[in-house]
Protein backbone atom coordinates (compact mmCIF):
# COMPACT_ATOMS: atom_id res chain seq x y z
CA UNK A 1 0.00 0.00 0.00
CA UNK A 2 1.47 3.64 -0.56
CA UNK A 3 2.30 5.46 2.43
CA UNK A 4 -0.63 7.63 3.10
CA UNK A 5 -0.41 11.32 2.30
CA UNK A 6 1.61 13.61 4.40
CA UNK A 7 -0.21 17.13 5.85
CA UNK A 8 1.57 19.85 7.31
CA UNK A 9 -1.66 22.68 9.12
CA UNK A 10 0.43 25.99 9.22
CA UNK A 11 -1.10 27.17 12.71
CA UNK A 12 -3.00 25.48 15.39
CA UNK A 13 -6.39 27.18 15.67
CA UNK A 14 -10.21 26.34 15.28
CA UNK A 15 -9.83 25.74 11.80
CA UNK A 16 -7.11 23.60 11.73
CA UNK A 17 -8.77 21.59 14.61
CA UNK A 18 -12.11 21.57 13.02
CA UNK A 19 -10.06 20.12 9.60
CA UNK A 20 -7.73 17.71 11.76
CA UNK A 21 -11.02 16.06 13.45
CA UNK A 22 -12.67 15.84 10.14
CA UNK A 23 -9.70 13.88 8.71
CA UNK A 24 -9.77 11.75 11.47
CA UNK A 25 -13.38 10.15 10.59
CA UNK A 26 -12.28 9.13 7.56
CA UNK A 27 -11.52 5.86 6.64
CA UNK A 28 -8.21 6.12 5.08
CA UNK A 29 -5.42 7.48 7.27
CA UNK A 30 -3.43 10.71 6.53
CA UNK A 31 0.11 11.17 8.42
CA UNK A 32 -0.57 14.91 10.06
CA UNK A 33 1.68 17.30 11.36
CA UNK A 34 0.43 20.67 13.28
CA UNK A 35 2.67 23.57 13.25
CA UNK A 36 1.80 26.00 16.32
CA UNK A 37 3.84 28.66 17.97
CA UNK A 38 2.19 28.53 21.40
CA UNK A 39 3.28 26.24 24.29
CA UNK A 40 0.08 26.19 25.73
CA UNK A 41 -2.05 25.89 22.77
CA UNK A 42 0.84 22.95 21.23
CA UNK A 43 0.21 20.56 24.55
CA UNK A 44 -3.65 20.47 23.72
CA UNK A 45 -3.44 20.19 20.44
CA UNK A 46 -1.17 17.10 21.28
CA UNK A 47 -3.78 15.76 24.08
CA UNK A 48 -6.82 16.00 21.38
CA UNK A 49 -5.03 14.16 18.58
CA UNK A 50 -2.10 11.79 19.85
CA UNK A 51 -1.78 10.81 16.36
CA UNK A 52 -0.69 13.97 15.11
CA UNK A 53 3.00 15.06 15.05
CA UNK A 54 2.56 19.07 16.95
CA UNK A 55 5.16 21.09 16.39
CA UNK A 56 6.83 24.46 17.03
CA UNK A 57 8.56 25.24 13.69
CA UNK A 58 6.40 25.79 10.47
CA UNK A 59 9.68 24.95 8.41
CA UNK A 60 10.13 21.52 10.07
CA UNK A 61 6.63 20.46 9.73
CA UNK A 62 6.53 21.21 6.13
CA UNK A 63 9.56 20.05 4.77
CA UNK A 64 8.08 16.54 4.09
CA UNK A 65 4.49 17.38 3.51
CA UNK A 66 2.95 16.25 0.48
CA UNK A 67 -0.01 19.05 1.43
CA UNK A 68 0.70 22.20 3.26
CA UNK A 69 -2.94 24.02 4.71
CA UNK A 70 -1.98 27.66 5.42
CA UNK A 71 -4.64 28.40 8.76
CA UNK A 72 -2.62 31.21 10.10
CA UNK A 73 -4.83 34.73 10.14
CA UNK A 74 -4.34 36.92 7.09
CA UNK A 75 -1.91 39.41 8.98
CA UNK A 76 0.46 36.82 9.77
CA UNK A 77 0.54 35.25 6.19
CA UNK A 78 2.54 37.44 4.52
CA UNK A 79 6.13 36.32 6.72
CA UNK A 80 4.87 32.91 7.35
CA UNK A 81 4.47 32.41 3.38
CA UNK A 82 8.08 33.86 2.77
CA UNK A 83 9.62 31.94 5.46
CA UNK A 84 8.62 28.68 3.98
CA UNK A 85 9.57 29.31 0.78
CA UNK A 86 13.24 27.74 0.83
CA UNK A 87 11.57 24.50 2.29
CA UNK A 88 9.03 23.96 -0.79
CA UNK A 89 11.43 22.96 -3.63
CA UNK A 90 9.41 19.75 -3.43
CA UNK A 91 6.56 21.34 -4.71
CA UNK A 92 3.88 20.03 -2.17
CA UNK A 93 0.05 21.19 -2.90
CA UNK A 94 -0.76 24.49 -1.05
CA UNK A 95 -4.27 25.16 0.19
CA UNK A 96 -4.81 28.60 1.73
CA UNK A 97 -8.16 29.12 3.61
CA UNK A 98 -6.78 32.51 4.55
CA UNK A 99 -9.42 35.34 3.97
CA UNK A 100 -8.71 37.63 0.95
CA UNK A 101 -5.61 36.74 0.53
CA UNK A 102 -4.83 35.91 -3.72
CA UNK A 103 -3.37 32.84 -5.29
CA UNK A 104 -1.30 35.82 -7.13
CA UNK A 105 -0.23 37.10 -3.97
CA UNK A 106 0.60 33.44 -2.18
CA UNK A 107 2.66 32.46 -5.31
CA UNK A 108 4.63 36.18 -5.22
CA UNK A 109 5.99 34.97 -1.31
CA UNK A 110 5.76 31.23 -1.72
CA UNK A 111 7.48 30.82 -5.61
CA UNK A 112 5.68 31.05 -9.05
CA UNK A 113 5.91 27.63 -9.52
CA UNK A 114 3.91 26.41 -6.30
CA UNK A 115 0.69 24.42 -6.77
CA UNK A 116 -2.14 26.20 -5.22
CA UNK A 117 -5.40 26.14 -4.08
CA UNK A 118 -7.85 28.52 -2.27
CA UNK A 119 -10.67 27.87 0.11
CA UNK A 120 -13.14 29.90 1.87
CA UNK A 121 -14.70 27.60 4.28
CA UNK A 122 -17.20 29.26 6.78
CA UNK A 123 -17.59 28.28 10.58
CA UNK A 124 -19.61 25.43 10.45
CA UNK A 125 -16.66 23.40 9.77
CA UNK A 126 -16.39 23.55 13.52
CA UNK A 127 -19.66 20.69 13.74
CA UNK A 128 -18.75 19.15 10.45
CA UNK A 129 -21.69 21.36 7.90
CA UNK A 130 -18.86 23.86 6.18
CA UNK A 131 -19.73 25.63 2.89
CA UNK A 132 -16.91 25.91 1.13
CA UNK A 133 -15.95 27.29 -1.99
CA UNK A 134 -12.63 26.13 -3.78
CA UNK A 135 -10.24 27.84 -6.82
CA UNK A 136 -7.12 25.46 -8.21
CA UNK A 137 -4.61 27.43 -9.94
CA UNK A 138 -3.58 26.01 -13.24
CA UNK A 139 -0.69 24.28 -11.34
CA UNK A 140 -2.69 22.05 -9.43
CA UNK A 141 -3.24 18.93 -11.09
CA UNK A 142 -6.22 16.29 -11.00
CA UNK A 143 -4.72 14.52 -8.11
CA UNK A 144 -3.92 17.88 -6.46
CA UNK A 145 -7.66 18.59 -6.70
CA UNK A 146 -8.71 15.32 -5.50
CA UNK A 147 -6.59 16.31 -2.12
CA UNK A 148 -7.72 19.43 -1.84
CA UNK A 149 -11.43 18.45 -2.39
CA UNK A 150 -10.54 15.42 0.49
CA UNK A 151 -9.43 17.79 3.18
CA UNK A 152 -12.39 20.47 2.77
CA UNK A 153 -14.85 17.63 2.12
CA UNK A 154 -14.02 16.09 5.62
CA UNK A 155 -15.79 19.12 6.92
CA UNK A 156 -18.28 19.88 4.70
CA UNK A 157 -19.92 20.36 1.29
CA UNK A 158 -17.14 22.11 -1.01
CA UNK A 159 -17.94 23.28 -4.80
CA UNK A 160 -15.46 24.35 -7.26
CA UNK A 161 -15.27 28.10 -8.63
CA UNK A 162 -13.47 28.64 -12.07
CA UNK A 163 -12.62 32.38 -11.25
CA UNK A 164 -10.60 32.91 -8.55
CA UNK A 165 -12.68 36.83 -8.12
CA UNK A 166 -16.03 34.52 -7.36
CA UNK A 167 -14.31 33.79 -3.92
CA UNK A 168 -15.12 36.98 -2.89
CA UNK A 169 -18.88 36.26 -3.83
CA UNK A 170 -18.66 32.93 -1.58
CA UNK A 171 -17.25 35.14 1.36
CA UNK A 172 -20.20 37.21 1.17
CA UNK A 173 -22.70 33.93 0.80
CA UNK A 174 -21.30 31.20 2.83
CA UNK A 175 -18.24 32.99 4.23
CA UNK A 176 -19.90 35.72 5.94
CA UNK A 177 -23.78 33.97 5.87
CA UNK A 178 -24.04 32.40 9.19
CA UNK A 179 -23.82 35.57 11.11
CA UNK A 180 -26.93 36.71 9.18
CA UNK A 181 -28.96 33.67 10.09
CA UNK A 182 -27.56 34.17 13.69
CA UNK A 183 -28.87 37.94 13.30
CA UNK A 184 -32.38 36.72 12.04
CA UNK A 185 -32.74 34.34 15.07
CA UNK A 186 -31.68 37.16 17.12
CA UNK A 187 -34.44 38.99 16.17
CA UNK A 188 -37.06 36.20 15.83
CA UNK A 189 -36.29 35.14 19.20
CA UNK A 190 -36.49 38.66 20.25
CA UNK A 191 -39.40 38.77 18.42
CA UNK A 192 -40.96 35.54 20.02
CA UNK A 193 -40.65 37.32 23.73
CA UNK A 194 -42.61 40.24 22.78
CA UNK A 195 -45.14 38.06 22.16
CA UNK A 196 -45.01 36.62 25.05
CA UNK A 197 -43.12 33.59 24.82
CA UNK A 198 -40.29 32.41 27.69
CA UNK A 199 -36.94 32.86 25.95
CA UNK A 200 -35.96 29.37 26.77
CA UNK A 201 -39.09 28.39 24.64
CA UNK A 202 -38.46 31.34 21.86
CA UNK A 203 -34.48 29.82 21.68
CA UNK A 204 -35.48 26.22 21.27
CA UNK A 205 -38.44 27.02 18.65
CA UNK A 206 -36.02 29.66 16.54
CA UNK A 207 -33.36 26.91 16.65
CA UNK A 208 -35.31 23.97 15.11
CA UNK A 209 -37.24 26.26 13.06
CA UNK A 210 -34.07 27.83 11.78
CA UNK A 211 -32.39 23.68 11.53
CA UNK A 212 -35.75 21.99 10.34
CA UNK A 213 -36.07 24.52 7.39
CA UNK A 214 -32.99 24.41 6.13
CA UNK A 215 -32.87 20.22 6.30
CA UNK A 216 -36.47 20.50 4.52
CA UNK A 217 -34.64 22.61 1.68
CA UNK A 218 -31.64 20.36 1.54
CA UNK A 219 -33.91 17.51 1.04
CA UNK A 220 -36.46 18.25 -1.02
CA UNK A 221 -36.58 18.38 -4.82
CA UNK A 222 -38.32 22.09 -4.56
CA UNK A 223 -35.97 25.26 -4.24
CA UNK A 224 -36.58 27.64 -1.32
CA UNK A 225 -39.24 29.96 -3.51
CA UNK A 226 -41.34 26.97 -4.05
CA UNK A 227 -40.91 25.91 -0.46
CA UNK A 228 -42.08 29.29 0.80
CA UNK A 229 -45.32 29.24 -1.46
CA UNK A 230 -46.45 26.07 -0.25
CA UNK A 231 -46.90 27.08 3.26
CA UNK A 232 -48.04 30.37 2.21
CA UNK A 233 -51.64 29.89 2.47
CA UNK A 234 -53.54 33.07 0.92
CA UNK A 235 -54.74 35.29 3.86
CA UNK A 236 -53.08 33.44 6.15
CA UNK A 237 -50.60 33.59 8.97
CA UNK A 238 -47.56 33.66 7.53
CA UNK A 239 -48.40 35.77 4.03
CA UNK A 240 -49.29 38.73 6.86
CA UNK A 241 -45.42 38.37 8.03
CA UNK A 242 -44.20 37.43 4.97
CA UNK A 243 -46.11 40.74 3.62
CA UNK A 244 -44.29 42.90 6.02
CA UNK A 245 -41.24 41.64 5.19
CA UNK A 246 -41.77 42.34 1.26
CA UNK A 247 -42.89 45.67 2.02
CA UNK A 248 -39.86 46.57 3.85
CA UNK A 249 -37.85 45.55 1.10
CA UNK A 250 -35.85 42.10 2.86
CA UNK A 251 -34.37 41.01 -0.45
CA UNK A 252 -33.06 44.36 -1.76
CA UNK A 253 -31.50 44.65 2.17
CA UNK A 254 -30.14 41.29 1.56
CA UNK A 255 -28.50 42.38 -1.80
CA UNK A 256 -27.05 45.61 -0.22
CA UNK A 257 -25.65 43.33 2.65
CA UNK A 258 -24.03 40.81 0.47
CA UNK A 259 -22.49 43.84 -2.09
CA UNK A 260 -21.24 45.54 1.20
CA UNK A 261 -19.55 42.08 2.43
CA UNK A 262 -18.13 41.75 -1.44
CA UNK A 263 -17.06 44.98 -1.39
CA UNK A 264 -15.17 44.16 2.01
CA UNK A 265 -13.43 41.22 1.26
CA UNK A 266 -12.27 43.04 -2.56
CA UNK A 267 -10.51 45.55 -0.23
CA UNK A 268 -8.68 43.33 2.00
CA UNK A 269 -7.31 41.45 -0.28
CA UNK A 270 -5.91 44.43 -1.91
CA UNK A 271 -4.28 46.25 1.36
CA UNK A 272 -3.38 43.74 4.06
CA UNK A 273 -0.15 42.24 3.78
N1 LIG B 1 -12.90 30.61 11.46
C1 LIG B 1 -13.56 30.58 10.31
O1 LIG B 1 -14.76 30.33 10.21
C2 LIG B 1 -12.85 30.81 9.02
C3 LIG B 1 -13.56 30.71 7.83
C4 LIG B 1 -12.89 30.87 6.63
C5 LIG B 1 -11.54 31.14 6.65
N2 LIG B 1 -10.90 31.26 7.83
C6 LIG B 1 -9.47 31.57 7.79
O2 LIG B 1 -8.77 30.53 8.44
C7 LIG B 1 -7.57 31.06 8.99
C8 LIG B 1 -7.47 30.57 10.42
O3 LIG B 1 -8.60 31.01 11.15
P1 LIG B 1 -8.89 30.45 12.60
O4 LIG B 1 -10.26 30.86 12.94
O5 LIG B 1 -8.49 29.02 12.70
O6 LIG B 1 -7.82 31.36 13.42
P2 LIG B 1 -7.14 31.07 14.81
O7 LIG B 1 -8.01 30.20 15.65
O8 LIG B 1 -6.65 32.37 15.36
O9 LIG B 1 -5.88 30.18 14.40
C9 LIG B 1 -4.68 30.69 13.91
C10 LIG B 1 -3.54 29.96 14.62
O10 LIG B 1 -2.32 30.32 14.01
C11 LIG B 1 -1.36 30.48 15.03
N3 LIG B 1 -0.25 31.32 14.58
C12 LIG B 1 -0.03 32.65 14.77
N4 LIG B 1 1.13 33.02 14.22
C13 LIG B 1 1.66 31.90 13.65
C14 LIG B 1 2.85 31.64 12.94
N5 LIG B 1 3.76 32.62 12.68
N6 LIG B 1 3.10 30.38 12.52
C15 LIG B 1 2.22 29.38 12.77
N7 LIG B 1 1.07 29.57 13.45
C16 LIG B 1 0.79 30.82 13.89
C17 LIG B 1 -2.14 31.12 16.15
O11 LIG B 1 -1.44 31.00 17.35
P3 LIG B 1 -1.64 32.15 18.49
O12 LIG B 1 -3.07 32.07 18.90
O13 LIG B 1 -0.68 31.71 19.55
O14 LIG B 1 -1.28 33.45 17.83
C18 LIG B 1 -3.44 30.32 16.10
O15 LIG B 1 -3.32 29.14 16.88
C19 LIG B 1 -7.66 32.58 8.87
O16 LIG B 1 -6.82 33.01 7.84
C20 LIG B 1 -9.10 32.84 8.51
O17 LIG B 1 -9.21 33.93 7.63
C21 LIG B 1 -11.51 31.08 9.01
Amino acid sequence: MDSPNTLAFIGGGNMTTALVLGLQREPTPLSVMIAEPSDLRREQLAALFPNARVVADNREAVRHADVVILAVKPQVLPDVARDLRSVLSHQPLIISIAAGITTSRLADWLGENQPIVRAMPNTPALVGSAATGLFATPRVDASGRDLAERVLRSVGLVTWLEDESLLDAVTALSGSGPAYVFLLMEAMEAAGEQLGLKSDDARLLCLQTVFGAAKLALESEDGPARLREKVTSPGGTTQAAIEVLERANFRELMEHAMQAAANRARELGGDET
